[in-house]
């Protein structure tokens, strides 16, 4: 049997182009693996109403970890629109796979490096090297969201004396997204990235929130950070506000090193700081619970890129290096890095996005060459 067994999900569009990329580089390196198909994206929910099918879930509570590809993503009433005529009219919603991932598997820490490689055409700036850490599991994105409002809830909410500039608004005429954080989670992601930086001697750690406008969510995130940073007085950790953090990244990008924030937040830094490092070609992100991962790039199913082998694999093969570092095969993913950043660093395979017309294959070839 093999040493790992590995859920591998392809998913839609480039997702397939990029997995084909990965899987070079892996049998390049000769990992003991496993890789066993899941269906998962578009076309699932169109033939089947779902696009994260029940034997997929199965698949990915029988192995190590996934790695997955992209998949296409629409909103509810577009989707309802495209979902076989079959199925239509019979109560079936669509819901974005990767959040019920997340959500379903407990994936609560989402980890986002974003490193500047060296000859990266892309590059904003040399010298960076930003790790986030983004609480993936609840506060904005947590999905518990109303509309139209029912009146048990405006009525729960006019508790607040904030609520009475609505009270004239029916519920038919607003929307409201909750944004729910718990003490647990605010520590755990606090944490984490704590002893990510212990572990990898990194220089600081930096909260990022509202605390000032969002005084009971921001606010319970930091009071909960501080004291987690006591435990870790070697480690100075820098308090921002999401907005300030932005101009911070752009005018300073060096001077950070780990950031933490909650969901939504951290999903915009780190589309800000993957920017910075060359963009959705190189953002490689991790998904991670307490006994399951799922990797994959943060990129999308690129529909006009599809099937045809143009994109940039980096982000993948980057993702793929993530794998291996959690399932602890430090040899494999050093050798795999220092293969990719001889093949950025050399510049004579790139894709088109760093201003070259290799394709993704010939790209993880030239990685595996040097492994
Ligand atoms: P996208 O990330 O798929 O592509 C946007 C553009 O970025 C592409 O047209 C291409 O120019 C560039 N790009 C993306 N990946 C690249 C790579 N590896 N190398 C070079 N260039 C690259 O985002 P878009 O177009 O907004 O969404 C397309 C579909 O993907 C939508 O259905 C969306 O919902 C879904 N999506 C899925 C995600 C996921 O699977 N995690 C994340 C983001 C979007
Ligand atoms: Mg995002």
């Amino acid at each position: 049997m093999a040493k790992y067994r590995i859920a591998w999900l392809p998913g839609d569009g480039i997702g397939n182009d990029v997995m084909e990329a990965a899987r070079i580089v892996l049998d390049g390196l000769q990992l003991d693996a496993e890789y066993i198909h899941g269906d998962i994206g578009w076309e699932f929910w169109i033939r089947e109403g779902d696009p994260l099918p029940q034997r997929t879930l199965k698949i990915l509570s029988e192995t190590d970890c996934a790695l997955f590809g992209a998949i296409t993503s629409k909103p509810k009433d577009e989707a309802a629109k495209e979902l076989d005529p079959s199925l239509q009219g019979k109560g079936y919603e669509y819901f974005s796979p990767i959040v019920r991932l997340r959500q379903e598997l407990n994936l609560h820490t989402n980890l986002r490096p974003c490193k500047a490689y060296a000859g990266n055409p892309l590059n904003y700036r040399d010298g960076i090297d930003l790790v986030i850490f983004r609480e993936n599991s609840e506060g904005l994105y947590s999905g518990i969201e109303f509309h139209p409002v029912p009146d048990s809830i405006i009525e729960a909410f006019s508790i607040h004396p904030k609520m009475k500039r609505f009270t004239d608004t029916p519920g038919s005429e607003m929307a409201i997204s909750t944004r729910i954080m718990t003490r647990a989670a605010c520590e755990r992601i606090v944490r984490k990235a704590f002893e990510f930086a212990k572990k990898y001697n990194r220089r600081n750690v930096t909260i990022v929130d509202k605390p000032n406008v969002l005084r009971e969510t921001g606010g319970l995130m930091i009071r909960t950070a501080r004291k987690v940073a006591e435990e870790y007085p070697n480690i100075p950790m820098w308090e921002t506000n999401i907005d300030a953090q932005c101009m911070w990244l752009v005018k300073n990008p060096a001077d950070y090193d780990v950031l933490v924030a909650e969901n939504m937040f951290g999903d915009i830094i780190s589309d800000l700081a993957a920017q910075l490092v060359g963009g959705l070609g190189f953002a490689a992100s991790g998904n991670i619970g307490d006994n399951y991962a799922v990797f994959e790039p943060t990129h999308g199913s690129a529909p006009k890129y599809a099937g045809m082998y143009k994109v940039n694999p980096m982000a993948m093969l980057l993702t793929t290096k993530m794998m291996l570092d959690w399932l602890g095969e430090m040899d494999m993913a050093t050798r795999l890095e220092d293969a990719i950043t001889r093949v950025i660093e050399e510049g004579k395979i790139r894709t088109y996005d760093m201003g070259g017309s290799s394709t993704s294959l010939e790209m993880a070839e030239a990685v595996k060459a040097y492994l």
